[in-house]
């Protein structure tokens, strides 16, 4: 019996997850099968990575189902979202995005019979209630940020799509994602990449994140890796629907920066914490991933000694030769 095509279709897919995320996916399924989407038209560089190319406002289920229907569309990557700073700026859009293009998509998903969809969570699901070392998989949820509620609430609607109209969702809690190919927007965690930029070109970082902040992070190479991972377990084998805890490492901004110094030595670290600090101290330090591990044999690879070897060599090549999109 032949494997039946798959045809995918990445939302968000300009953004820092769905660059890359988008091209692992042609390298496993072929170009000609994977569409990528984003309601900016990205920049040339970027468009010649991400291949075919659609703008789509996910807020707009009648251009969904339009390009579903134009390439036969199997299974839907949905990253279309806005993160946790840039939501407590655009609350009521941070909202409107995250929850009615989610619910457009499992909409779309019931509507058109979809074989899987994957949506990310994130770690701003938990809050000042939550545990914060070894964050358990079900404890206390009390996120602080619409971007947390939102995701919280669309942990909810996956769950309730899969029992009530069998759609295969899977979903991942991420922690921060720190990857050379592409910039981040809007996170709190995001300084965890751009201190590489600085430290390269600059040999100093401002930090907005005071200098003991664990919070949980993981390098991209190991985001990729669960997402394939868990979209390719036998369905039987995910016992959870909301989303899972997934932990790769954790660390402070001080000791990121020591990090950097072992490679850097002059490199400095200055600290100016702002609004995102108080987001960053409701979410937990460190995640318990157990029930990863368990049920599809999630392991990471990357530690922050290998991590920082590696964005360290390849932030430089990537800016000198043009290569970060
Ligand atoms: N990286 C995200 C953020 O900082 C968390 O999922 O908003």
């Amino acid at each position: 019996m032949s494997t039946p095509v798959e045809n995918i279709l990445v939302t968000g897919a300009a953004g820092q997850l769905g660059t890359e995320l988008t091209v692992a996916l042609q390298q496993m399924y072929g170009k000609n099968h994977v569409i990528a989407s984003d309601v900016r038209i990205p920049r040339e560089e970027r468009q010649e990575v991400l291949g075919i190319f659609e703008k789509l406002d996910v807020l707009n289920p009648q251009s969904l189902g339009e390009i579903l229907d134009k390439y036969h569309i199997t299974q839907v990557y949905h990253l279309a979202a806005m993160l946790s700073a840039t939501g407590e700026k655009h609350p009521k859009h941070a909202w409107q995005l995250n929850m009615q293009g989610l619910i457009n998509v499992l909409e779309a998903a019931v509507e058109k019979n979809l074989h899987k969809i994957y949506w990310p969570s994130s770690i701003a699901v938990f809050g000042p209630t939550t545990p914060k070392e070894n964050t358990p998989q079900f404890c206390s949820m009390e996120p602080t940020t619409v971007y947390g509620i939102s995701k919280l609430a669309g942990e909810g609607w996956c769950q309730y799509y899969f029992r009530k109209h069998g759609v295969d969702v899977r979903s991942l809690r991420y922690p921060g994602l720190i990857g050379y190919k592409s910039m981040p927007g809007g996170g709190t965690t995001d300084y965890a990449v751009d201190i590489y930029h600085k430290a390269l070109f600059n040999g100093v970082y401002e930090c907005f994140l005071e200098a003991d902040t664990y919070l949980p992070m993981m390098y991209m190479e190991d985001a990729i890796k669960a997402t394939l991972d868990i979209m390719h377990a036998d369905s039987d084998a995910i016992s959870v629907r909301t989303s899972y805890n997934l932990s790769g490492m954790s660390f402070s901004p001080a000791e990121i920066a020591k990090a950097i110094q072992a490679h850097i030595p002059h490199f400095q670290m200055h600290y100016k914490p702002d609004f995102r600090q108080a987001i960053a101290d409701s979410w937990p330090r460190s995640i318990d991933d157990s029930q990863a591990r368990k049920d599809w044999q999630w392991q990471p690879d990357y530690d922050l000694a290998r991590m920082t070897a590696v964005m360290l060599e390849n932030v430089k090549i990537g800016v000198e030769q043009g290569l970060i999109v």
